[in-house]
């Protein structure tokens, strides 16, 4: 077990992501609860992570699935009771797992107190904690869209002013400059790390600052590192707390800021830029570019080497199953699945496993109504007033719709998939005979043990947390390879990103070098398809 006192050791840790709506639903309503997660905490432990971000909880009228917060102090009665909180943190500590929670500081639900108070009248004294703009009806401040559609704008005519929202009308954005909430924050997050929790993942953390009278959304101001740093001292005292921040936009120089490696930021950010390279504008897809994927892992092994620390992720709630976006989620899809965990879990930097990704759960086809994300329903009304057909649209639901990720865990062939005893909220996947945990957990050779080996491996060799990053035959299209080197130890990774059989890949450095893991037996020779090789030498 890691040594949790120590200042960074979530370097060693690997994370995994539950989205407590899907997780497990233990009293019986369709709804994923705290008492379904504090009855598979042995299956995490089995499974070897350090820890739980823990998607939102707290009270929210659930516009946006609990990223909308209308109390911070409080627990969703949907999943259960504070008592039921204090419970799960117990019990996670107890088998050595530290709780992340989710925090939204960008904007809260216009349900809690502070918005209702701010917008029944200029002189509330929460006023200031949202950003307002005078205006009349028809003219908003500037033509700022939201990112889930709509203005950015939205007008209260009892008080003659517009809000900003730049995810929603449902999220006011937080004012930041205000002193007195920055206050309000922090003492909530200190009522969190005095219950116990271990650490917080920061939702849309680039968007905090704002530059609203700018057309367009601008994030990363530079008064944000001064927030950031604030909070650090007020609120994330401890050093041994965990803290990660997710930033869309973000690139190398600045996630150094946030990111640095003499902790007075954060521990380390989601940053996102090796999941646009097969997007195009949000909703179209091109084949995934693997050069550039390449080169993009690169940069931020390189970047970050010695000076700040990454994050390693391919999927969480707001995008779609790798497997089935840049692996085989038909004929190959348990090699392809344990291809990507190598290629990412060899990589420098904190792993996060997204709920069912050890799995290789898929992404799913649903009709319009039978979607719940707010995103996506959007996104068809305004597509549909462009003029385009269900038919047309339907498609880019199906490969980038956020519900893809957020179908009910699939634990058993049985009713339901065995996350609830009556119909689940979003449709279950019907492969789940065939796909579920119980059967994972009967096969050694599942995704399972595969991704239970990657996050033991991590634990066991320094050369995961230390080791330098080279990435070989950059121009290669098909296989992606590359070493980590310790003065002492070497790693070899090698994938094929193909349903081909291809030429072997393995510098002579390596040639007869122990296999630490494979995703096909006896792996030498030809690289089968979606084959993963990773190797280890010791010596200088
Ligand atoms: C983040 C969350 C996403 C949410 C959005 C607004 O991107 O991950 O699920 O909708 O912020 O809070």
């Amino acid at each position: 077990m890691l040594d949790k006192t120590k200042r960074d050791w979530w370097k060693s840790a690997v994370f995994y992501q539950i989205y407590p709506k899907s997780f497990q639903d233990a009293n019986g309503d369709g709804v994923g609860d705290l008492r379904g997660i504090i009855g598979r905490l042995d299956y995490l432990e089995k499974l070897g992570v350090d820890g739980i971000w823990l998607s939102p909880v707290y009270a929210s009228p659930h516009r946006d699935n609990g990223y909308d917060i209308s109390d911070y102090r409080a627990v969703h009665p949907l999943f259960g009771t504070m008592a039921d909180m204090d419970e799960l943190i117990a019990e996670a500590d107890r088998r050595g797992l530290t709780i992340i929670m989710d925090l939204v500081l960008n904007h809260s639900s216009d349900q809690h107190p502070w918005f209702l108070s701010a917008k029944s009248s200029r002189k509330s004294p929460c006023h200031d904690y949202y950003i307002w703009r005078d205006g009349t009806p028809d003219c908003p401040p500037n033509g700022t869209r939201a990112v889930f559609g709509g203005s950015a704008w939205t007008y209260v005519p009892e008080i003659g002013q517009y809000y900003y929202n730049q995810f929603s009308p449902w999220q006011p954005d937080l004012n930041w400059e205000n002193p007195a909430l920055r206050r309000e924050l922090y003492d909530m997050i200190r009522f969190w790390v005095d219950k116990g929790v271990g650490g917080f993942r920061l939702d849309a953390i680039d968007k905090m600052g704002k530059e609203p009278d700018r057309e367009g959304l601008f994030c990363s101001h530079p008064r944000l590192h001064q927030y950031m740093r604030e909070m650090r001292r007020e609120a994330f005292r401890e050093d041994t707390l965990v803290t990660v921040g997710e930033a869309w936009g973000t690139g190398v120089e600045e996630a150094m800021l946030y990111a640095n490696a003499n902790g007075s930021e954060l521990s380390m950010i989601f940053q996102f830029e090796h999941t646009f390279l097969d997007q195009v504008d949000k909703w179209g897809r091109i084949p995934l570019p693997l050069v550039k994927l390449k080169r993009c892992y690169e940069q931020w092994q390189h970047g970050l080497a010695g000076r700040g620390w990454n994050s390693l992720f391919l999927n969480n709630h707001d995008l779609p199953r790798i497997v089935s976006r840049w692996g085989d989620d038909g004929t190959y899809r348990v090699e392809s699945a344990k291809m990507l965990a190598m290629m990412c879990h060899g990589m420098q930097g904190t792993p996060y496993i997204y709920q069912g990704e050890e799995l290789g759960m898929t992404n799913i086809r649903l009709s319009i109504e039978e979607y719940d994300d707010l995103e996506i329903k959007n996104h068809f009304q305004e597509e549909l007033a462009k003029g385009r057909t269900p038919e047309e649209i339907m498609p880019s639901i199906y490969t980038w719709g956020r519900d893809n990720a957020r179908t009910p865990m699939q634990w058993t062939g049985g009713d339901w998939a065995g996350f609830s005893t009556v119909k689940p909220w979003l449709p279950v996947n019907p492969n789940y005979s065939a796909i579920n945990a119980e059967s994972a957990l009967a096969d050694p050779d599942s995704i399972f043990y595969f991704y239970q080996k990657l996050i033991t491996l991590r634990k066991q060799l320094p050369v995961f947390r230390e080791g330098s990053f080279t990435l070989l035959c950059p121009e290669d299209e098909k296989r992606f390879a590359y070493t980590r080197d310790t003065a002492d130890e070497h790693l070899l990774v090698v994938c094929n990103f193909t349903a081909e059989t291809l030429p072997e890949c393995c510098p002579e450095a390596f040639c007869g070098a122990e296999v630490l893991l494979a995703n096909y037996g006896d792996p030498s020779g030809p690289l089968r398809p979606y084959e993963a090789r990773m190797l280890r030498r010791k010596g200088a």
